[in-house]
């Protein structure tokens, strides 16, 4: 599982991010992700799709999601597939996270905050 939070507007693997060099960054974990009671747009979509069953898996992959977007904010399915597959879903809701993905990279959600607009 991708362990995934935002430091200074960039997704950083928390894991391997020596705890010194934060020092006075801003960093959004997925409870900062919302923007106050308005949920992120892949909360959002993930919701709407059903993706979460359980929701074990759910932090990870809104953050994994998150991070995904901002380097690639127009993939095609195949690639939102390819990132995905790094979380693991004992639920199996795979096809539910895909549609939820391909929802917000159609729009359906509005427009994706950049990275330095995540909880600013
Ligand atoms: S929804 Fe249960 S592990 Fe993914």
């Amino acid at each position: 599982m991708k362990a995934t939070v935002i430091l200074d507007g960039k997704a950083v693997k928390s894991c391997t991010v020596l705890a010194l060099t934060a020092e006075g960054k801003k960093v959004v974990t997925v409870e900062g992700l919302s923007n106050g009671s308005e949920l992120h747009p892949i909360q959002q979509a993930f919701i709407k799709y059903g993706a979460p069953q359980c929701g074990y898996c759910t932090p990870g992959m809104v953050m994994a999601t998150v991070a995904f977007l901002l380097d690639n904010p127009a993939p095609k399915e195949e690639e939102i597939k390819d990132d995905l597959s790094g979380n693991l879903c004992r639920c199996g809701g795979y096809k539910e996270y895909v549609k939820a993905v391909s929802a917000v990279v159609s729009g359906e959600f509005g427009r994706l905050p950049e990275g330095s607009e995540i909880n600013a």
